[in-house]
């Protein structure tokens, strides 16, 4: 019986020493520790031994199972580590280039809109956000457009209710902070704004800044200076201006503002349709009549505001031709930026 024991236990032994993954550790589990394994037919083979060997041979066979139960474990052990690095994954080839995770980048639209926010930070400027839903007080009566203005034509409006409607443009934040703030005023407004209009140069929503100034004697010339230093840093070239006298309903006198196209400079190209020129904005003097409607007094105060299409600056920036790309969500055309 005592050889037994001592051949049962480096047989088990031997085998454990030779595993090298958990299906053979399982194997052996089931031959030597478990119900019907070989420990147990060992335990119920010592109720025929005499008396006198019994308590002996009992307490040999029980620690020589107990120790094979310990190394089991310490096996099991050891398999669940090197498991965990390579026996599931196979060989580990440390020479590979590691997986570069996939960088997110900003909108082009948002990009530009940062940038032109930015420059006008750098000039004094403050940043003011309005909302897009908006009233038709402040998108259109605070701006001297009245009922039935013709002005409202050009708007192509969505309106939500007969009041209340998505704004046309950023224009209503001039109405908005001059209603609660005094002269002087230096602001830009960032935002979404929404034209029932599409086509390749117009989308049902697109982004504009509105900005403004308003201070003792300020005059056209001012106007003209801040555009000035604004598209020499936007498309980093002295590009040269060109006013247009327009109308606006909210500025007199008006003006349309070209800059020389930024693809010829100027000689006509087929993106300036052979002009030289692009039309960036639209600005003006504040219309006094604006002013009155706030409060402020026409004859103390001046100042002039201006209106750029954002989407319009990043194609004339970057060379696109149509406006639809940047809604499309296409990650070969977004992913250029
Ligand atoms: N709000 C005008 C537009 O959307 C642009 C503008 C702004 C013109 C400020 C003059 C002054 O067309």
């Amino acid at each position: 019986m005592e050889q037994e024991i001592l051949t049962l236990q480096s047989s088990a032994k031997e085998l454990l020493a030779s595993v090298e993954d958990t299906a053979q550790l399982e194997e052996f589990r089931i031959r030597y520790l478990g119900r019907k394994g070989q420990f147990s037919s060992l335990m119920k083979g010592l109720a025929k031994v005499s008396k006198e060997d019994k308590p002996r041979l009992g307490q040999m066979a029980n620690s020589a199972k107990k120790e094979m139960e310990a190394l089991f474990v310490v096996k099991q052990q050891t398999l669940a580590a090197t498991n965990n690095t390579t026996a599931s994954h196979g060989t580990l080839d440390l020479t590979l280039p590691g997986r570069r995770p996939e960088k997110g980048k900003l909108h082009p639209v948002t990009q530009i809109m940062n940038e032109v926010c930015s420059i006008f930070e750098s000039l004094g400027f403050s940043v003011a956000e309005g909302p897009d839903v908006e009233h038709d007080h402040y998108n259109f009566e605070a701006l001297n457009i009245p009922a039935h203005h013709p002005a409202r034509d050009m708007h192509d409006t969505f309106y939500i209710s007969d009041s209340i409607l998505l704004r046309t443009h950023t224009s209503p934040m001039q109405a908005r902070i001059m209603e609660t703030q005094q002269p002087p005023l230096r602001v830009i407004a960032p935002g979404k704004v929404y034209r029932c209009d599409s086509d390749i140069t117009h989308t049902p929503m697109f982004h504009q800044v509105e900005g403004f100034l308003v201070d003792r004697d300020v005059s056209f010339a001012d106007l003209k200076g801040v555009l000035t230093v604004f598209t020499q840093k936007m498309f980093k070239k002295d590009l040269p201006l060109r006013f247009r006298p327009s109308f606006f309903p909210f500025t007199e006198p008006s003006a349309e503002v070209d800059i020389a196209c930024v693809i010829c400079e100027g000689k006509g190209c087929r993106v300036c349709k052979k002009t030289g020129w692009l039309e960036i904005l639209g600005a003006g003097m504040i219309d006094p009549e604006v002013f009155k409607m706030v409060g402020y007094n026409p004859e103390k105060y001046s100042g002039f505001a201006f209106g750029l299409g954002i989407e319009r600056i990043a194609m004339l920036k970057y060379g696109i031709d149509d406006i639809r790309l940047y809604y499309e969500n296409d990650l070969r055309f977004l992913s250029q930026f």
